[in-house]
């Protein structure tokens, strides 16, 4: 191969390279690449969805452990068995003890140290097949019922805003806060 038909073979490559957008000229990222479109209010509600252990963002809406046994059974059950006993390690939300001498569980009960978060995650990512499906009634529902079934929350005991994110962990106190350090 000749030099001039070498440098013209590597022009085309470079060429090619520049089209693909692999050797971006600095500051055209934005004016080429037009990916995706603009989210409006609504949609961006599904996304905003952080239940904080101080109450914030928590939505209107009740439920107890005797309504959200049949939410269980109909959206939870195929995954989290009987009694939240799990179909394997990281699907058991019931039971366990992070004090044990044995290699400790992890559960909701054992482990997690607000009920906000409960809530917050059930509502954000179950069940996992088809997240936000559930309205917040049945979340609130369902979550009593996960709370019940780890002797946290009475079977007719109301859970909404207020009295889920005043619960009690049974592992509350098992994290330490390093914030006053900061
Ligand atoms: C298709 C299967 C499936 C369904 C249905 C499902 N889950 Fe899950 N769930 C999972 C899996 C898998 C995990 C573990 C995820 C991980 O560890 O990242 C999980 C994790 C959880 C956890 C956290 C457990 C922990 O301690 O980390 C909770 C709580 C939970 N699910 C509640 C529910 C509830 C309530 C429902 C019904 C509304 C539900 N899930 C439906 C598969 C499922």
């Amino acid at each position: 191969m000749s030099m001039s038909r070498r440098t013209a073979a590597w022009g085309r490559i470079l060429a090619l390279l520049l089209c693909a957008g692999w050797l971006a000229p600095a500051g055209s990222q934005e004016a080429r690449i037009q990916l995706g479109t603009p989210i409006d209010e609504d949609q961006l509600s599904g996304f905003d969805l952080i239940a904080a252990p101080d109450g914030s963002g928590m939505p209107p809406g009740a439920g107890t452990a005797r309504q959200g046994r049949s939410v269980y059974e109909l959206n939870c059950l195929r995954c989290h068995a009987v009694n939240g006993e799990g179909v394997s390690g990281n699907t058991v939300i019931a039971g366990g003890d992070m004090r044990s001498e044995e290699s400790p569980l992890r559960t909701v009960g054992s482990y997690w140290p607000h009920a906000s978060t409960l809530f917050d995650f059930i509502r954000r990512a179950m069940p996992a097949d088809a997240p936000k499906t559930l309205s917040d009634d049945e979340v609130y529902q369902v979550t009593a019922y996960v709370l019940f079934l780890n002797g946290i929350v009475g079977e007719d005991e109301s859970i909404n805003s207020e009295t889920l994110t005043a619960i009690a962990m049974p592992n509350g106190d098992g994290f330490v806060d390093h914030s006053h350090l900061h």
